[in-house]
């Protein structure tokens, strides 16, 4: 497959692939969702071994099935993580939580989730360089998505439910579509709070 469609600018893509937690539900064409596929398969990987495998979610009806798991995940994290437990815990101004809180309500909806996965299990060094890939690739054709991941609670029911074999570990489960809202541009500290130079 080309890859002459991935042409926007790659500065653009970076500046502007933030989260994207409001999707349309719109199907994902197939070409794109293989293109989008490709670009992750491309990324480089510890001595080329290849761990990354993807398990590609398009139908509604599992994606609204696994929606429920999801859900009981993120609130397992923020449990353990905030001790919150329902949405009134969740302080007004945490917005990143209450935008994350609502994909974990509307996630059921999405046309497409992608789960990132390891064989054997590779490392998650090899296996974050194809999700990002992934996204930037979606960034580049209009569609949206966040990196997020599970909880120890329901992992044993997430490998159940797909099938995954025992010595398949989870790095990420990408949820994708058309924006409801913009993207970018990307909100970071400056590089000089995060670089050092030639010694710390
Ligand atoms: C390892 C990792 C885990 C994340 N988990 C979640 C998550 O569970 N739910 C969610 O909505 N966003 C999740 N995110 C997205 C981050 O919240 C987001 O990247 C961060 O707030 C920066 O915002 P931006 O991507 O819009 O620039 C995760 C990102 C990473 C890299």
């Amino acid at each position: 497959m080309e890859p002459t469609r991935l042409s926007m600018p790659i500065g653009e893509a970076m500046w502007t692939q933030r989260s994207i937690r409001r999707l349309r539900p719109d199907p994902i064409p197939d070409d794109d969702v293989r293109l989008i596929l490709e670009a992750a398969n491309k990324a480089p990987n510890g001595g080329n071994v290849q761990w990354t495998r993807y398990l590609v979610l398009t139908d509604p009806a599992v994606i609204r099935t696994f929606g429920a798991l999801y859900k009981e995940a993120w609130w397992a994290k923020r449990r353990d993580g905030e001790g919150w437990t329902k949405p009134e815990d969740i302080p007004p101004g945490a917005k990143v939580a209450r935008s994350a809180m609502r994909l974990a309500d509307e996630i059921g909806a999405a046309p497409l989730i992608v789960f990132v996965l390891a064989q054997d299990p590779g490392p998650a060094n090899s296996v974050i360089t194809c999700a990002q890939n992934l996204m930037l690739a979606a960034r580049a054709l209009g569609i949206g998505s966040v990196p997020t991941t599970l909880h120890p609670q329901v992992m044993e029911r997430f490998h159940a439910m797909f099938n995954i074999p025992a010595n398949v570990s989870f790095h990420f489960c990408i949820p994708m579509g058309y924006p409801r809202g913009n993207f970018g541009p990307v909100n970071r500290k400056p590089v000089e709070d995060s670089t050092h130079w030639n010694a710390w």
